[in-house]
């Protein structure tokens, strides 16, 4: 089978692996959790990183550091993974789901005409006029690892009050995150085994205000600040293990080697399928997203890779459902979303892990210039 993604494990890892496990520090305790933190911290350029068990557990921290409550609505994408409207959930609050652009990423322009059009200012918040709620926080999804327009979405939280949070899950190239942070914006990471590098589970919330990380620090250990028995939240236990921070710092020495062999398999891609009306590349050529994607012209064009993909044994599958599509989120608040809904049956994924080899790129290539 030639998956879409396969972590890319080699000694380094179990070498590090083994060490921890001698050193009998499995659990939350344990000197790896910080050097990951800190390494992470210095390779992404930010000033704080709080290691977590999961993106969604960093998702979850950032909307409670945020202030996000019961009855709070949270503007974000549908069009992204269950996991950032799932932790807006957990807050109490709901999501308000606006459409992606053509970039796949939340609409800015929209977001701003809508909130113009639906919103109210009253005693420094922003009300939903149809239902009376808080607006509280803005959650723009980074589609496919890819960069955005981070300090336009700044501007367009400070300008309705909003706190922002970024879903960076899949973002692992640095290069994306080399510019100057706002000191209220929170970014959150998945190293999950899908991801370019991974912890086999696990997530990084990463700000550089100093006041969040302190707070997001606290709701992850259980409510924890010094001492083991002296709460001062009721928090969650949500801090990343010993071994999942010893994987971690492995593969962030490594990081430049897996980006660099990404890039060559982008490349290969890019050059090699051959331009045609079928299929529009959505290749970054400045950063290395997370997969190579081709948006299809139409859905027929789905079916038919995906039956030569399966006869081929290669993974091929839609890739996100627009959530208010779904029955948990259907009647969650959302606005036009017309480009969601047409856009999800043609976006196609194509595998993308660092050890994939030349020959089944070719494979797959050969069958995409049909
Ligand atoms: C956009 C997005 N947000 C959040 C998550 C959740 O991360 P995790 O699986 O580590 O909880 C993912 C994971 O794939 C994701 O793609």
């Amino acid at each position: 089978m030639i998956n879409t993604y396969i972590p890319y494990i080699s000694k380094s890892e179990r070498k590090l692996l083994n060490s921890c496990l001698n050193s009998t520090f499995i659990s939350t305790a344990g000197p790896r959790i910080e050097q990951f933190e800190n390494l992470f911290s210095k390779i992404f350029k930010f000033k704080y990183a709080v290691a977590v068990n999961s993106g969604t557990s960093a998702l979850h921290l950032a909307l409670l550091t945020s202030g996000i409550k019961k009855d709070d609505i949270v503007i974000t994408p549908s069009y992204t993974f269950a996991a950032t409207a799932n932790a807006i959930t957990y807050t109490g609050a709901t999501p308000w789901f606006i459409d992606c652009d053509k970039k796949l990423i939340l609409d800015i322009s929209k977001v701003d005409k809508i909130l113009k059009e639906k919103t109210i200012k009253k005693s420094n918040h922003l009300i939903d006029k149809s239902s009376g709620k808080i607006i509280r926080a803005i959650l723009p999804v980074q589609t496919f690892g890819k960069s955005i327009e981070f300090l336009e979405y700044v501007k367009l939280a400070k300008k309705y009050n909003l706190k922002i949070i970024f879903d960076s899950a899949a973002s692992h190239d640095p290069k994306i995150f080399n510019f100057k942070k706002s000191l209220n914006s929170i970014f959150c990471f998945s190293f999950n085994g899908n991801k370019t590098i991974t912890t086999g589970a696990g997530g990084i919330l990463a700000t550089n205000s100093k006041k969040l990380a302190s707070i997001a620090r606290i709701y992850s250990t259980v409510g924890k600040k010094k001492s083991n028995y002296d709460y001062q939240k009721i928090g969650y236990n949500y801090k990343m293990t010993n071994i999942q921070a010893s994987m971690g710092i492995s593969q962030l020495k490594k990081l430049k080697n897996i980006i660099n062999k990404k890039k060559l398999i982008f490349k290969y891609y890019n050059s090699n399928i051959k331009e045609n009306s079928k299929y529009l590349k959505i290749y970054d050529k400045k950063f290395v997203n997370w997969v190579f994607v081709l948006e299809l012209k139409n859905s027929k064009i789905f079916e038919y890779l995906k039956k030569k993909f399966d006869l081929n044994k290669i993974q091929a599958n839609f890739f996100w459902k627009p959530l208010h599509l779904q029955t948990p989120y259907k009647n969650f608040k959302k606005s036009n979303l017309s480009y969601s809904n047409k856009i999800w049956k043609k976006i196609f994924v194509l595998p993308s892990h660092p050890g994939i080899t030349k020959r089944d790129q070719k494979k797959i290539c050969k069958i995409l210039n049909f």
